[in-house]
C-alpha cells in the first residue's frame, strides 16, 4: 500500500463525535472581552475580488471590505449612519464610493458620507463612518480594531506563506466556529489532545508519550512535543517518501497574541537532522466574531518538500481535506460542546489543570497582562 493510501485508511477510520445542542442558551453566558489594539485575519486575500462589497463581524462590530481602484482594502463600519442599512448590500462607485441600498447616502473608503442626495445635500457631521487600518501581508487581509496607531511591524509573521509554489500550499480553508476563540486557541496550544482526537491522523500512540516543552519569547507563546524513533502519523506518511513511516519528529506551535498560531510538524529519518526531514507549517488564524462565535482560517505550507509535482498535487489537496475533516468533524464539535456545557454552568465550575495545560496556561497570563494594559 502506498503511503498515500494508508493515510487515507486511517483518515476514513476516524469516527465524528457529536453532542446534543437542546440545552444551547440556558445558562447564565457572560460576556466576553477583546484586545483591540492589535491586529487580526479579516480574511485570505484571495477571499476579496475587485468590485465586491463583503461584509464580516469582526469584535462583535460589522465591518464592510472592499478593494479600492488602486487595488488596496478598504474597511468601514457597514452599518448606515442614516437608518442603519448594512451597506454591504449597496453598489460600489467609480471613485471608491459606496451608496447606501436605501436611500443613497454616499461614503468615501476612509468612512466619510461624501454625499447626501436629498433636501438641501447637507451631511451632518454624525453621518460619517468610523473607517479601520487594513494591511495585506502574507496573502492574509489584517485589520486594527483599537483607537491607538496601528503599527504594521506588529504583524505576525507568516512569510512562510509568501512566494511558495502553489503546489506547496493548500488552498484556504474557513470555518465558522460556535465558541469563544480562547476555547480554540486552548485546543490548538494543547498538543495532547491531538493523540486522542486526532488518533492515526495527526497523532498516535507513540507520540502521547513525549514530553510538552513550554518555551515564551517576549509575548510569542511556543509548546513543543518532539519524539525520537515513532511511528509517523498518517497526515505525515502521506506526504513523505517512503522510509519516513517510522522517524524522529518534530512538533511545535507557537501563538502570537492574541490569537493567530502556526505549528510546525515534520519528520526526518531516525537520528538525522531535521533539515534532512520533510512537513508543513499549519496555519491557524482565529479571529473573534461575536462572544460565542470565532473565525477560524487556515492553510498549510509544506516545507522541504521530497516528493515531484505529481504526488504534490496530490498530496496538496489531501492536506487540506484531512485537516478539514480534523477541525470541522473533530475539534469543532468538541469545543462547540464545550461552550454550551461551560455556558450552562457560568461562574460555577473552574477547570482542572493538568500537566498538558501548561501552554494554555502560559498564553493565558500574557492575554490577561496584555488585556490589562489595555485597560479592560
Ligand atoms: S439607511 Fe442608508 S441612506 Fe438611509
Ligand atoms: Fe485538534
Amino acid at each position: 500500500m502506498s503511503s498515500d493510501q494508508s493515510a487515507t485508511k486511517s483518515f476514513a477510520a476516524v469516527e465524528k463525535v457529536e453532542f446534543p445542542r437542546t440545552n444551547v442558551g440556558k445558562g447564565p453566558v457572560k460576556e466576553a472581552k477583546f484586545l483591540r489594539n492589535t491586529w487580526y485575519v479579516a480574511m485570505f486575500s484571495s477571499d476579496l475580488d475587485e468590485g465586491q462589497l463583503m461584509h464580516r463581524t469582526i469584535l462583535n462590530e460589522p465591518i464592510l471590505f472592499f478593494r479600492k481602484e488602486d487595488g488596496s482594502v478598504a474597511a468601514i463600519i457597514d452599518r448606515c449612519s442614516h437608518r442603519f442599512a448594512p451597506l454591504s448590500m449597496g453598489k460600489l462607485l467609480p471613485g471608491d464610493r459606496v451608496q447606501c441600498i436605501y436611500h443613497g447616502l454616499e461614503f468615501g473608503a476612509d468612512g466619510h458620507c461624501v454625499k447626501n442626495p436629498h433636501g438641501n445635500c447637507s451631511i451632518p457631521n454624525a453621518a460619517h463612518l468610523k473607517s479601520f487600518p487594513v494591511v495585506e501581508r502574507h496573502t492574509l487581509v489584517w485589520i486594527w480594531m483599537g483607537d491607538k496607531p496601528a503599527d504594521p511591524d506588529k504583524i505576525p509573521d507568516y512569510s512562510c506563506l509568501d512566494d511558495r509554489p502553489e503546489l506547496h500550499v493548500t488552498r484556504p480553508g474557513y470555518l465558522n466556529v460556535a465558541a469563544n476563540y480562547e476555547l480554540v486557541v486552548d485546543n490548538l496550544l494543547d498538543l495532547s489532545h491531538i493523540n486522542y482526537v486526532h488518533a492515526g491522523i495527526l497523532g498516535n500512540a507513540d507520540t502521547v508519550a513525549a514530553d510538552v516543552v513550554v518555551e515564551q519569547d517576549g509575548d510569542t507563546v511556543t509548546v513543543s512535543r518532539n519524539c525520537q524513533n515513532a511511528e509517523s502519523p498518517g497526515i505525515l506518511q502521506m506526504m513523505s517518501p517512503e522510509g519516513f513511516e517510522r522517524g524522529d519528529q518534530w512538533n511545535s506551535i507557537s501563538w502570537y497574541a492574541p490569537s493567530n498560531l502556526i505549528l510546525e510538524f515534520g519528520v526526518s529519518k531516525v537520528g538525522e537532522p531535521k533539515e534532512k526531514g520533510t512537513g508543513y507549517y499549519a496555519i491557524h488564524l482565529l479571529t473573534p466574531e461575536t462572544d460565542r462565535t470565532t473565525h477560524y482560517n487556515y492553510t498549510a505550507a509544506r516545507w522541504n518538500v521530497l516528493t515531484g509535482d505529481e504526488q504534490n498535487r496530490r498530496i496538496r489537496n489531501n492536506i487540506y481535506e484531512m485537516r478539514t475533516f480534523a477541525f470541522a468533524d473533530q475539534d469543532v464539535p468538541v469545543i462547540e460542546a464545550q461552550q454550551i456545557v461551560m455556558d450552562q454552568a457560568g461562574d460555577s465550575v473552574k477547570p482542572v489543570l493538568l500537566s498538558v495545560d501548561v501552554g494554555p496556561a502560559r498564553y493565558q497570563r500574557v492575554l490577561d497582562r496584555l488585556m490589562k494594559d489595555e485597560g479592560q
